[in-house]
């Protein structure tokens, strides 16, 4: 661990070091949340400690194929040992909160039955180390690893995962709940669902569009329960959901690209948007998809539409779309045009960002919104003298707080920002190639060190609450 001295940063004048011109105009409030996000199955490595059994990701990782390079992750950034360092790091960084979730297979290995203590520990150790540091947790229940058993049993298309779900909760907000206050059920149901079980992309690896929608059903259920059983135990909590909604746009104006679009928009955003907020599954999309999937009971809506008090919105990029007759749902993505992108290919557009949370907040009648993840994945050199330059990160960065920074000033009710990611980690199905850290890994040696945008990212965090 560094010495506890603030590092050096760039020079004020320094092109890269530049802060967004909003940033300097009273634009973010004072109790804005600066924060950097995180999940464990990406982070904690130790996948074998201390009573934890596989999940789903432990065993889609180690299936021949499934992740570049062959990359798991049993180790990760051994998140798991190197916790007082790594909250150290984001003291150093001045981050006002931490968004990390826990891993349901160190608290319930078997996704049901007896609760493992020594999970629920380690929770609490990390918790107390973050408050300590005047850092706030903010606690995702689900980021994607799901205990083998409940996979075994069915997975999320099973109307069961809903029940072990919200027992999940329970044992972590009675032992939790007197510490955390901010309480996000799932992160990301749409990758969950379709990723998971439409697309085979992502941990379990299957590919069924009918079980994908009882799948999209099941977490929607799962996280509604949950809501309303954290609010029975915790009182004053602010519970959430976080989604990865996206601004579709066509690719050409064609009326076959128009309609495409609108049933692409559907797919990604209002099957989730539109139930949250009680209107039920929308209707055009429920015809598209009828033979695949049975409308559910109006008890199930609303249990999906429970109040929630904070929306997360994970925003990376745009997606644009063409028609593709014979494809599920009619449509494809059309490969990036002319914009800049990033290490993945993923079109940079900051604007995307504004466009997205002006249309949700007058779509919806949205609680406070916080942008839970926002960063880029760049090939970034081998730390060389303890220094990391990632201009093209800061600029990334940047792109998008001003982008916050616009909604915000057209009365959009942004309460927060997090950069994915706090550290490089194990980016699912990409492994460890891609790294979207504010601080760089050594996977070799573990070593952390602070790259230049999260220089850049504490300079604006002393900006904003000085
Ligand atoms: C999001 C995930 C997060 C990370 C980023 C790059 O979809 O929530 O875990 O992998 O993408």
């Amino acid at each position: 661990m560094q010495s506890g001295a603030v590092p050096v940063l760039g020079e004020p004048g320094e092109a890269e070091f530049e802060l967004p011109a909003a940033t300097s105009a009273d634009v973010f409030p004072s109790d804005f949340t600066w924060g950097a996000s995180t999940s464990a199955y990406q982070v904690e490595g130790a996948a074998a400690a201390d009573g934890r059994l596989p999940s789903i990701w432990d065993t889609f990782s180690h299936t021949p194929g499934a992740i570049l390079n062959g990359d798991n992750g049993d180790v990760a950034c051994d998140h798991y040992h190197r916790w007082r360092e790594d909250v150290a790091l984001l003291a150093q960084l001045g981050t006002g909160a931490y968004r990390f979730s826990v891993s349901w297979p160190r608290i319930l290995p078997n996704g049901t039955g007896p609760v493992n203590a020594k999970g629920l520990d380690w929770y609490e150790r990390l918790v107390d180390g973050l408050l300590e540091c005047g850092i706030q947790p903010w606690l995702t229940l689900y980021h994607w690893d799901l205990p083998q058993p409940l996979e075994d049993a069915g997975g999320w298309p099973n109307r069961a995962t809903a029940d072990a779900f919200v027992r999940f909760a329970e044992v972590v907000a009675s032992r939790l709940g007197d510490r955390i206050h901010t309480w996000m059920t799932l992160n990301e149901p749409w990758c969950s669902a379709f990723l998971g079980y439409q697309l085979g992309m992502h941990a379990p690896g299957r590919r069924d569009d009918a079980l994908a929608l009882r799948a999209a059903h099941t977490l929607l259920l799962a996280h509604g329960r949950a809501t309303q059983a954290l609010r029975g135990i915790v009182t004053g909590a602010r519970v959430g959901i976080v989604l990865n909604p996206t601004p579709v746009q066509p690719a050409t104006p064609t009326e076959a690209d128009a309609a495409a679009a609108r049933r692409a928009d559907g797919y990604f955003n209002r099957w989730f948007l539109d139930p949250l907020f009680g209107r039920g599954y929308p209707a055009d999309m429920l015809e598209a998809v009828a033979p695949l999937f049975t409308p559910p009971s109006d008890s199930d809506l609303r249990s999906i539409g429970t109040h929630i008090d904070v929306l997360g919105i994970n925003y990376y990029r745009p997606t644009v779309v063409r028609a593709k007759p014979g494809a599920y749902l009619g449509f494809e993505e059309a490969p990036p045009d002319a914009e800049p992108v990033t290490a993945m290919d993923w079109v940079v557009r900051p604007e995307g960002l504004r466009e997205l949370l002006v249309r949700i907040n007058h779509d919806y009648p949205v609680p406070p919104m916080a942008i839970t993840e926002n960063g880029a994945a760049y090939t970034d050199a081998a730390p060389t003298d303890g220094q990391l330059h990632d201009p093209e990160r800061i600029r990334y960065l940047a792109g998008h707080v001003d982008a916050v920074a616009q909604a915000i000033s057209a009365g959009v009710p942004v309460t927060g920002y997090f950069v994915w990611s706090f550290l490089d980690n194990f980016e699912w199905a990409w492994g460890y190639g891609s790294r979207f850290g504010l601080v760089h890994v050594d996977y070799a040696t573990q070593q952390r060190t602070i790259k230049d945008s999260g220089r850049w990212y504490q300079r604006l965090i002393a900006q904003q609450t000085a």
